[in-house]
């Protein structure tokens, strides 16, 4: 990382530290290697389900305000701790703040940024908070106690959402925000038909690498309880009846946390709010959760392929007692799941060498194909400076409706509008950005 720029750097990583420990860190360390990249301070926070949340922490103890340059560069090392697994989370800390440039970048890609009188607070809060309880605290109160919420359980809309700080266009990550989101609306009136009523139904999302399956899932979690004035002015929000009721909880299982059985059962008990068992088995949680669930609630489970390969311990006999639990009648058709795959779920199973029938639960399947024309042409109404009609029609060719590519042809379009060019080059450029996933225009409507 970059050198302090005042003989007190590290001062205040001393003082980062020390109030993370005083926070009740299990484990906090000072410039730890991290593949290569110097991590000023490393952090492991503890949650009630014991799932572990780790932090990079950057700190700056200049004289003036931190710059985009520092975020930038940071955000990339942040990326690929996440991606390797070693962090959940990035964190800046500034002794004089930072500019609005840096602000906004940090925003994008979700690094928190922090000056001193922050941890001071979160300290204070920290040591003024119950001891709290399995039972009666969730994942994200914990952690948002403590520090920003859990990376795996970060997956809901904050609601002083400043929309205007956010990209017209997103290629890349999935969308998180219903505002950003278009189209689907055949899978969505399907879906949410299969939980307006007991009992709860289960489904599966089947779609091409990168058509847009978790943002859809996402998209399920948080449309009917986004307030109005953060969505678009038309766009549908009253899927459900009582939306306040519903809990989704959303498994990712991409992240290794996720991928043992006691890792998984924590994580959606903690979500329920029910008490943990001291042994944690399969038995146990279902009895706990047969007793406790009183809300209609869907199990989001994006990449269950992943969880197939990757993960042995969770096998025929887990995903038996989950289906178990979904056919039970204690838990009075309350429950559902939603798993997201590349193939439908018995092809799932079989590849995989299992025969649970868990997979033969999934009544409805969802596929996932090209927008319509019309969403499409939403998507591209969007952008704060309009499209001229023949870039439009050529879009919309060129894209083939795939939401992803809709995305890049016009994050390129809005560019080179911005800039000022004149004429058709920017339209190779958009092509090799969009040849990556030129797979999907080979998949059939
Ligand atoms: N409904 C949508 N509205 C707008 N953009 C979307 C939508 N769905 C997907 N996208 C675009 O497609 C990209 C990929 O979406 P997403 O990550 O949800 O796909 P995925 O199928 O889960 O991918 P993977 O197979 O890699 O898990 C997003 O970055 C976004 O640009
Ligand atoms: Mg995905």
């Amino acid at each position: 990382m970059t050198k302090k720029a005042t003989k007190t750097g590290k001062e205040l990583e001393r003082r980062v530290a020390d109030a993370y420990r005083e926070m009740g860190a299990c484990n906090v360390e000072h410039d730890v290697e991290l593949v290569g990249n110097q991590i000023d301070i490393y952090v492991e926070l503890e949650t009630p389900g014991r799932l572990r949340h780790r932090i990079a922490v950057e700190a700056k103890d200049w004289a003036s305000p931190v710059g985009i340059a520092i975020v930038n560069g940071f955000a990339d090392i942040v990326d690929l701790l996440r991606r390797e697994r070693l962090i959940d989370e990035g964190i800046i800390v500034s002794a004089s703040g930072f500019s609005r440039q840096a602000r906004n970048a940090a925003r994008t890609y979700g690094i928190r940024l922090l000056e001193p009188t922050d941890l001071d607070v979160m300290v204070v809060e920290a040591k003024a908070a119950p001891a709290p309880t399995p039972s009666a605290l969730s994942a994200d109160d914990f952690a948002n106690q403590l520090s920003p919420p859990l990376q795996i359980q970060d997956t809901s809309v904050e609601t002083d959402f400043p929309t205007e700080e956010f990209s017209p266009f997103i290629a890349g990550p999935p969308i998180t925000h219903p505002r950003y989101f278009w189209g689907r609306e055949r899978e969505l009136k399907r879906l949410f038909n299969l939980w307006k009523r007991s009992p709860l139904q289960n489904a599966a999302v089947i779609g091409p690498r990168r058509s847009g399956k978790t943002s859809l899932l996402l998209y399920m979690k948080n449309i009917t309880t986004t307030p109005s004035r953060q969505l678009r002015p038309v766009q549908r929000a009253d899927w459900l009846p009582k939306p306040e009721r519903y809990r989704w909880i959303f498994v990712d299982f991409q992240d290794p946390r996720l991928g043992t059985r006691e890792g998984l059962l924590r994580y959606l008990l903690t979500c329920l709010n029910l008490p943990i068992p001291h042994s944690c088995d399969l038995e146990r949680c279902m009895d706990v959760v047969s007793r406790g669930l009183r809300n209609p609630t869907v199990v989001l489970l994006d990449e269950i392929g992943v969880a197939l390969e990757r993960h042995p311990e969770l096998d025929d006999a887990f995903w038996e007692g989950l289906r178990a639990l979904a056919t039970t009648s204690q838990v009075g058709g309350n429950l559902a799941f939603v798993l997201s795959a590349h193939e439908p779920p018995d092809q799932l199973a079989r590849h995989s060498g299992l025969g649970s029938p868990f997979f033969n639960i999934f009544g409805y399947t969802a596929t996932l194909g090209p927008l319509t024309e019309s969403e499409a042409r939403e998507l591209i109404d969007s952008s704060p400076i309009l499209f001229p009609s023949a870039d439009v029609k050529w879009i919309l060719a060129q894209s083939g409706c795939w939401p992803l590519l809709l995305q890049i042809l016009c994050r390129e379009r809005l560019i080179a509008l911005e800039e000022g060019e004149i004429g058709d080059a920017w339209r190779e450029d958009a092509l090799d950005q969009m040849a990556p996933f030129r797979h999907l225009l080979e998949v059939s409507r």
